[in-house]
């Protein structure tokens, strides 16, 4: 079992990464440049090892791709900046179980494994940190676990995904999908197959993470169904603007008010496209800049936002960690429940209609809503619309999800409907 040395001892934390890509070589910049008096870095371990060679790392550093020799080395810290479940996950549990520690930017290996891991670290008296795993650059995790641990978080609303908010905040400027999605991947910032970030997959992983830390619930990701981005047209922005929105993509999530006798109350969680006020700050953030506003119980709202991606921004908070364990800073220990996601928000939605025009279409509607209890608040058309391609939107009262959904699939099937009707929560 490894002892991770504190500022006071004398020999600095020796520090392993594996992955040298694009966080991992800018953790690796950081070190080497700033040269953090309680961090070495020892060994870089990544497969074909020799085309990553940098000649600005110390000559000190050993370069490896034997993932078991350096797990078996003197490193007291695995750096884990591979990325996946597997082999990451296996590199992990194997450094965890000899007593090293790790710092890891994963969230996917976080999100479903991350209890399991962490009871494996304690249990051989190392650590597991992941204050990366979340919005990169932007210290949430640790303002969570230590400036927020005294207070009862009851929801939170993030903007978690920086490549979904780079299409939707350019999308607001005018731009079709299509487009933006091309530059968002000519600039790096979108995989070429992107549908973990815009189907909403990658910002589900880190909301499940949150959710155990804040709200205490540690629930299973995969029973968050995530609506993707790619329904959004630039016609729901022009409609936004009218309803004095925008359109994010938002992560949320919440505990309903608790019955009399129950400590915690059943909980809530979405991730898709919203429509967000312009006055709420989660309309500020534009490019791929996230955001994450927390309300406690005591403390009211604490809003985070910054870089939530990137090599440079990513690796400060990786480093942060190593600093963190160099200093003897223990993770506060936040006890979390096996939750079920048990409620659903009962929220204002809007609904994008496209229809073959006819007379009885608003009646029809209107009857299938009624049939769920839901009441119209508002319905709006756009001047300037072919009669056999029209799009109108319709907003209605707080209502369930599951309600919604079972009127639309009555109203999905109206002979005059030639595409499937996009409904948005409203948050307010
Ligand atoms: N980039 C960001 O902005 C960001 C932000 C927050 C969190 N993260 C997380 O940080 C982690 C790293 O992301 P990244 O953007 O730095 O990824 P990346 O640029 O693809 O770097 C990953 C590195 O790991 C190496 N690698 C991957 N699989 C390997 C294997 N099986 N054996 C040996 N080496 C392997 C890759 O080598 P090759 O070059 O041979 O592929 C590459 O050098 C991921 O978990 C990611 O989700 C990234």
């Amino acid at each position: 079992m490894s002892e991770v040395k504190t500022a006071s001892s004398r020999r600095p934390l020796r520090i392993a990464i594996f992955g040298f890509g694009t966080v991992g070589s800018s953790v690796a910049r950081i070190l080497t440049e700033s040269k953090p008096e309680q961090l070495e870095l020892t060994h870089v371990f990544n497969r074909n090892v020799a085309r990553k060679k940098a000649d600005w790392v110390p000559g000190s550093v050993t370069w490896s791709e034997d993932a078991g020799a350096v797990l078996a080395s003197d490193a007291e810290v695995i750096v884990e900046l591979a990325g996946g479940l597997d082999p990451a996950g296996a590199w992990v549990r194997k450094a965890l179980a000899s007593g090293k520690s790790v710092v890891t930017a994963n969230k996917k290996l976080i999100a479903f494994h991350g209890v399991e891991l962490e009871r494996l670290a304690a249990a051989n008296g190392g650590h597991l940190k992941y204050g990366a795993a979340v919005a990169g650059g932007i210290p949430v995790i640790p303002g969570i676990e230590h400036g927020l641990a005294g207070d009862r978080i009851e929801r939170m609303e993030g903007i978690l995904n920086g490549t979904c908010n780079f299409i939707l905040s350019r999308m607001e400027e005018g731009a079709e999908y299509a487009d933006v999605l091309k530059d968002a991947q000519a600039r790096g910032y979108a995989e070429a197959d992107p549908t973990e970030d815009v189907g909403g997959f990658d910002a589900r992983a880190k909301l499940a993470i949150l959710m155990r830390l804040a709200l205490r619930a540690e629930v299973d990701p995969g029973q968050i169904v995530p609506k993707a981005i790619t329904e959004v047209a630039a016609i729901d922005f022009s409609y936004a603007r009218e309803l004095g929105c925008t359109i994010r993509q938002i992560a949320r999530a919440g505990r309903q008010i608790a019955r009399a006798g129950k400590t915690n109350g059943a909980l809530a969680a979405s991730v898709g496209p919203a429509l967000v006020g312009l006055r709420s700050p989660l309309s500020w953030s534009r490019g791929t800049e996230n955001m994450v506003v927390l309300t406690g119980k005591y403390g009211g709202d604490v809003v985070f936002s910054g870089h939530g991606a990137g090599g440079h921004p990513t690796a400060v908070a990786v480093v942060s960690d190593l600093v963190a364990l160099a200093s003897g800073s223990k993770r506060v220990e936040i006890p979390a429940e096996k939750a079920e996601i048990g409620a659903e928000f009962e929220v204002p939605h809007y609904i994008r209609f496209l229809v073959k025009d006819r007379p009885g279409i608003v009646a029809e509607i209107t009857a299938a809503l009624a049939r769920e209890q839901i009441n119209i608040r508002a319905i709006a058309q756009k001047a300037g619309y072919p009669a056999n391609a029209l799009p109108f939107v319709v907003t209605v009262e707080p209502c369930k999800a599951s309600a919604l959904q079972r009127a639309l699939a009555g109203i999905r099937r109206l002979d005059c409907m030639i595409a499937p009707p996009l409904d948005l929560q409203m948050l307010e």
